[in-house]
């Protein structure tokens, strides 16, 4: 894994919705896991366009979810399927049918784990996961220490997670676990693909690419998987001691 580095985090954006594309044309029916949070955005934004200049097609697609908040509903501001909802889904009319997300309302967290497990298993697993990291380098609601062989699991939020997650709704908002895709779907997604954008996260970039493979920083476990793709921005980058070009 040899990250690749851009200018800027519209360079960045630009390529990751090429990527993503490409990987829908050669599987019009590809089972697609996106992140929600402020990284991917401008890739949504490609992407739409995209659709609509007709150089990417999503009406045969599956679309995962890859985490979400316990007990914010999915039509509140600041859940993640609001985020794709916004970003993505409204804008390309992408059927009900096609979206297979967590519901943090579910009574039953423990069966909406086990349905969204069956639900990745019938469809073939996943084609593409896009993630971001977080400030304490989590991935998805993967927190430090998580285990890397779990599936669909609850997790207990790390106080980063949840002064950080604050900056996604309007309102302080009360969060304390999480429903999320384990990293066992990261290892074995056909294409496990990190973004990364910004001089905040050039730390704990550093220390996920850099560092020490540990469960402690779920995002090190980009350095255990060759196939994986990691796109940075020149300030995401800007920690790293490799000698790095950057492109376009
Ligand atoms: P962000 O979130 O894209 O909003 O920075 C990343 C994350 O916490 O995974």
């Amino acid at each position: 894994m040899k990250p690749d580095i851009f200018q800027n985090s519209r360079s960045l954006s630009e390529y990751a919705a090429r990527l993503i594309a490409k990987v829908v044309s050669g599987k019009p029916d590809a089972v697609l896991c996106f992140a929600s949070g402020h990284t991917p955005t401008g890739t949504f934004t490609c992407l739409v366009e995209m659709t609509k200049a007709g150089q990417v097609d999503f009406s045969h697609c599956h679309f995962i979810g890859l985490d979400e908040w316990v007990g914010i509903p999915l039509s509140a501001e600041g859940s993640c399927r609001y985020f794709l909802d916004e970003f993505f889904f409204k804008k390309l009319n992408i059927r009900e049918d096609q979206i297979h997300f967590f519901d943090g309302m579910a009574t039953n967290l423990e069966a909406e784990c086990r349905k969204m497990d069956d639900t990745i298993a019938r469809l073939g697993g996943l084609d593409l996961m896009l993630v971001g990291i977080g400030m304490n380098g989590h991935i998805a609601l993967n927190e430090p220490g998580t285990p890397w062989n779990f599936r669909s699991h609850v997790s207990d939020l790390d106080e980063m997670t949840v002064t950080v997650g604050q900056k996604y709704f309007t309102e302080k908002t009360q969060l304390t676990k999480g429903i999320t895709l384990g990293l066992q779907y990261l290892r074995e997604a056909r294409l496990p693909l990190l973004m990364a954008s910004g001089k905040g996260k050039a730390p704990i970039v550093r220390q996920a690419l850099e560092g020490e493979v540990t469960e402690q920083v779920p995002a090190s476990i980009f350095q255990t998987l060759p196939e994986a793709v990691v796109l940075l921005d020149a300030d995401a980058a800007g920690e790293l001691e490799g000698n790095f070009e950057i492109g376009n």
